[in-house]
């Protein structure tokens, strides 16, 4: 038996590239959630979405950064290397950090390559159209597989002056259309109008995967921590929280909190005779 396959979980159902390329047209939807440790990527694997994405929002949903600029290739690695061994059935995607892949094609390759070889995860995604499709070529010629990210693209915060909805059509068409060509398999569109992101998908013969993109992309992708409701500071409009984890966690430490001053806990069923 393959190291970390189980009964359960056989080789042959795990989702690779090709079958989440061919997705596109198949008529089912695509759904990729964010991870970034192993108990939560356990989870989402086993809900059964096709995709698990470990995103540089690990900065600020799990660093508490501002932005997504601070976190290293080394702690996306860490990240990575904990979901990559948790997930048995979806595709595993690394978010590339800036600036990782500013650098020229070789120190691109070199840092993906790094991705692939010290965790069990299968894609890097990387923000950019027409100006990193030298990159994404030269990625996907070295046998590395890119996710695209275009539209609203976070980690050019500052020369955007904040994160706001991305509408130029013939600049987001471009982009698409260079990341497509350059190799990429699949495409995050990140906050662009419902209608530019419908003729994107129209267009392309790649998978779109959208958030705050509308729903005519061919899947959604959300961060975790918004969907759980874990999210302390300011949510985008775009996301929808499907549970209250804040106040379970707060209500269930609360509780505990309680019961070790009132001396309730621990009780006879949790003591040692
Ligand atoms: O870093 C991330 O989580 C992402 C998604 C929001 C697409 O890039």
């Amino acid at each position: 038996m393959a190291k970390n396959s189980t009964p359960e979980t056989p080789r042959a159902a795990r989702m690779t590239v090709p079958k989440f390329a061919a997705l596109k047209g198949s008529g089912q939807k695509i759904t990729m959630v964010t991870a970034y440790d192993y108990p939560f990527a356990r989870l989402v694997d086993d809900a059964g979405v096709e995709g698990v994405l470990v995103g540089d929002s690990m900065s600020m949903v799990v660093q508490g950064h501002e932005n997504t600029l601070p976190v290293t290739l080394d702690e996306m690695i860490y990240h990575a290397e904990m979901v990559g061994r948790a997930v048995n059935h979806a595709l595993v995607v690394v978010d590339m950090p800036f600036p990782s892949f500013h650098l020229g094609v070789h120190k691109a390759i070199d840092n993906a390559g790094r991705i692939l070889k010290e965790t069990r995860c299968q894609a890097v995604k990387l923000e950019g159209g027409v100006d990193q499709a030298e990159t994404i070529a030269g990625l996907v010629s070295a046998g590395i597989p890119v996710m695209a990210h275009c539209g609203l693209r976070p980690q050019n915060v500052h020369q955007l002056g904040g994160y706001r909805v991305q509408r130029n059509e013939d600049v987001l068409m471009k982009d698409a259309q260079a990341a497509a060509e350059a190799g990429a398999f699949a495409m995050v569109l990140e906050c662009i109008p419902a209608g530019i992101a419908a003729r994107i998908t129209e267009t392309l013969a790649i998978p779109t995967i959208g958030i705050g993109a509308g729903k005519d992309c061919d899947g959604q992708v959300l961060v975790l921590h918004d969907i759980l409701g874990l999210t302390t500071d300011y949510t985008p409009r775009f996301v929808k929280a499907y549970a209250d984890l804040k106040s379970t966690v707060v209500g269930a430490v609360t509780k505990y909190r309680d019961e070790v001053r009132g001396g309730e806990f621990p009780g006879p069923e949790q003591t040692f005779k």
